[in-house]
């Protein structure tokens, strides 16, 4: 296929005289738009491209997730989110991310077995909780623990070495529902649950969270199937900031403990994975119906830095496809378990009024991921400080795929942009007794 060029016209504003117009490449993707080739652009011409929050670049090329925000639709590996949600299972769907293929039963049943003979910590690893006061957010104790626990598999960082990538992304696969649960036990002062190997990844991460050694925990179905469809809708988001900070860090060659400890940080703000929480936060601020459209005002007053929650995304402009099925799925939890939330009666109706304001429907934000997921985790029995938690559980599979594929990258190098930069030419100091 023919190589596609497009041409920078001179810079106007760029007075150096070499400067004349410059063809540059375009690449084609499989799916989605094609990129232009910028890479020997400062070389060349001395000039950088300028694109704060990298709303039009390209960081890498990846085969792992495609989104495309005007359809609203998500594939991972060329599966659609909807299909994998309904018929799949997160571990099923981590095998994917991992190895870009569906395994076949055997395959699935030796990863399973490998996940679960992993589960367990180091015995050690249990002290680094009782440093936590326990009123933590259990978000600080993880990123603590899993950067820690660099410390103790110390047969697992050589990032050179494929086996020791393997054993590394298997143990983070196991480990991190074992952190996220004991963070939560250990703000409640409750004992720590070992994990059971006679349950599913789901189901052990519920005894883990609710059982107690005194008595046997019976794993509701129902409770384990949404649990295990809510970590497959966090599990992979193409290269969202958490994904991009996992794999700015494992440019520089850290190890994966720390990268996936770098990307649970990044998750944690409000404009991202800590949406969630903040969704429950806001909707018990609105408190009832007659207050929403109050709120919808003070969200789209600039002066106002209040905005709705759950609502907006980068790349979608159409309603986020994991919230479509979080929505359904929400209604059907709350039914079978036979819960009335009036959260969730209030968060209908902020989102029926929300999309037939003028304003949400000309800047395109509909409700994301984490609108409707807040509620469900709710109706789980999880505290709403763990929400961030539990979407970085999720989310593992997908920095852990995404970090695999970035070292196998022959293109990938240290990340290191550069700068517009506007501040003082160079001056002179002034001693201190002359200023
Ligand atoms: C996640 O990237 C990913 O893929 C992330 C994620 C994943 O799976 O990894 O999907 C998970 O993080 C979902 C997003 C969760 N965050 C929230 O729900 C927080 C509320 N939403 C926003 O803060 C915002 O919409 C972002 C951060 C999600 C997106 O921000 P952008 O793309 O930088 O858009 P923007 O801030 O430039 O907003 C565009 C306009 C602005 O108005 P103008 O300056 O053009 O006049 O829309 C407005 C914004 O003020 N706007 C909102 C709004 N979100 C954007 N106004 C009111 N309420 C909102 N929620």
């Amino acid at each position: 296929m023919a190589q596609e060029f497009i041409g920078i016209d001179e810079m106007v504003n760029n007075p150096q005289p070499e400067t004349k117009s410059l063809r540059l490449p375009v690449l084609k993707g499989t799916l989605g738009p094609s990129v232009v080739d910028v890479r020997d652009l400062y070389k060349s011409k001395k000039i950088f491209t300028y694109d704060p929050g990298y709303t039009s670049t390209a960081s890498c090329t990846s085969k792992i997730t495609f989104i495309d925000g005007e359809q609203g639709q998500l594939l991972h590996r060329g599966y659609s989110i909807e299909e994998l949600a309904s018929q799949s299972t997160y571990l099923e769907v981590a095998y994917l991310l991992f190895n870009g293929e569906l395994p076949t039963k055997d395959e699935y049943a030796a990863f399973e077995k490998e996940i679960t003979y992993h589960t367990l910590l180091h015995e050690q690893v249990i002290h680094f909780f009782r440093g936590f006061r326990r009123d933590a957010h259990p978000v600080a104790v993880m990123i603590g623990v899993v950067g820690a626990l660099s410390s103790f598999y110390h047969d697992s960082l050589d990032i050179q070495d494929k086996a020791q990538r393997d054993l590394a992304s298997l143990r983070l696969l196991a480990k991190v529902p074992t952190i996220a649960a004991m963070a939560f036990r250990y703000s409640q002062g409750h004992p720590f649950m070992y994990p059971q190997n006679n349950l599913s990844y789901a189901g052990n991460f519920l005894h883990m969270l609710f059982g107690y050694p005194t008595e046997s925990y019976e794993v509701d179905p129902v409770i384990e199937r949404a649990m295990d469809q809510l970590l497959i809708l966090h599990a992979d988001h193409e290269q969202n900031a958490s994904t991009s900070t996992v794999r700015m860090a494992g440019s520089s060659g850290a190890n994966p403990f720390a990268c996936l400890a770098a990307g649970m940080a990044s998750l944690w703000g409000p404009a991202h994975g800590g949406a969630n929480e903040a969704v429950l936060y806001m909707l018990h601020e609105i408190g009832d119906k007659s207050q929403i459209p109050k709120y919808i005002e003070k969200a789209k007053s600039k002066k106002d830095p209040f905005r709705l929650m759950g609502f907006g995304h980068r790349v979608y402009k159409n309603y986020d496809p994991r919230a479509a099925v979080l929505r359904e799925s929400c209604h059907k939890v709350l039914e079978v378990l036979g819960i009335d939330d009036p959260l969730l009666e209030l968060a209908l109706e902020l989102e029926k009024m929300a999309l037939e304001d003028e304003y949400f429907l000309e800047k395109k934000l509909f409700p994301n991921v984490d609108f409707y997921s807040g509620l469900i985790f709710k109706a789980l029995g999880i505290p709403t400080p763990m929400f961030t938690a539990l979407f970085a559980v999720g989310r593992t599979a997908g920095w852990i795929a995404q970090w695999r594929e970035m070292l196998e990258d022959p293109e990938t190098k240290i990340g290191r942009p550069r700068q517009l930069y506007k501040g003082e030419k160079l001056r002179t100091y002034v001693p201190i007794v002359k200023r």
